[in-house]
């Protein structure tokens, strides 16, 4: 067994996960791994290189292939800073929908995985407690509803100076989530042993609270 301790946090997109694992490895000084911002870095990657959404062999490989650098908090495709081309909702969409293929999510697994350094690793997304890590000692499923998710990803947005409408983001959403949900290849759902947290009527400060107050009650074990 991994005497890595490792926090997985999946849930739907827009659920804070990324907000709430950052702070949370920051409470306990541990790593954090991004597994979205590895497919949405190979969405980048084909829509520059012209790789069709279609060509599953094509995506596989130029996901294998990511020259990726994290450093702080920001992200490196080839040397250059990508941290706010990755966050563009075109690009989370392509991510969304070259998820769903086996080969291209076999092609992240080991470099996720290297994320699991000691202190501890707290690792967001949609597979970490299923697929990824499943021996993950904590599993937290954040979920939060539709609209709250909206304005948040709305507010999110027009902080960055990107022009955003609520309507059509709620039905993106909409439209990622049932595509995240329903894919053959690890789709997005709880796993068995994992904890559901509502954050729709929660600060992202309360958020934060409750899963460093689950940790707590798990790790006294
Ligand atoms: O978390 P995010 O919105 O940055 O992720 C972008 C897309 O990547 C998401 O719609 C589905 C995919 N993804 C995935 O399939 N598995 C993960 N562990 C993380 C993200």
């Amino acid at each position: 067994m991994n005497p890595i301790p490792v926090i997985a946090i999946d849930g739907p997109t827009a659920s804070g996960k990324g907000s709430v694992a950052h702070l949370v490895a920051q409470a306990l000084g541990w790593s954090v791994l991004d597994s979205g911002a590895l497919y949405r870095l190979t969405a980048l990657a084909a829509l520059r290189r012209g790789i069709a959404v279609e060509d599953a062999p094509a995506l596989a490989q130029a996901a294998a292939r990511l020259d990726v650098r994290f450093q702080s908090e920001c992200i490196y495709l080839k040397g250059e800073d990508v941290t706010d081309a990755i966050r563009q909702e075109q690009v989370g969409n392509l991510a969304s929908r070259i998820a769903g293929y086996p080969d291209l999510r076999r092609a992240l697994l080991e470099r996720q995985r290297a994320f699991r350094v000691a202190p501890g690793l707290v690792a967001d997304g949609r597979d970490m407690g299923t697929v990824v890590f499943p021996d993950a000692p904590l599993k937290v499923f954040l979920v939060a509803a539709a609209e709250a998710r909206a304005k948040r990803r709305h507010k999110q947005l027009i902080n960055k100076g990107i022009s955003a409408n609520i309507e059509e983001l709620l039905q993106d959403l909409r439209a990622r989530d049932a595509r995240d949900m329903q894919r053959a290849a690890a789709p997005l759902k709880p796993a068995q042993d994992a904890r559901e947290l509502d954050s729709s009527c929660l600060t992202l400060e309360q958020t934060v609270q409750a899963v460093l107050d689950m940790w707590k009650v798990i790790s006294a074990y």
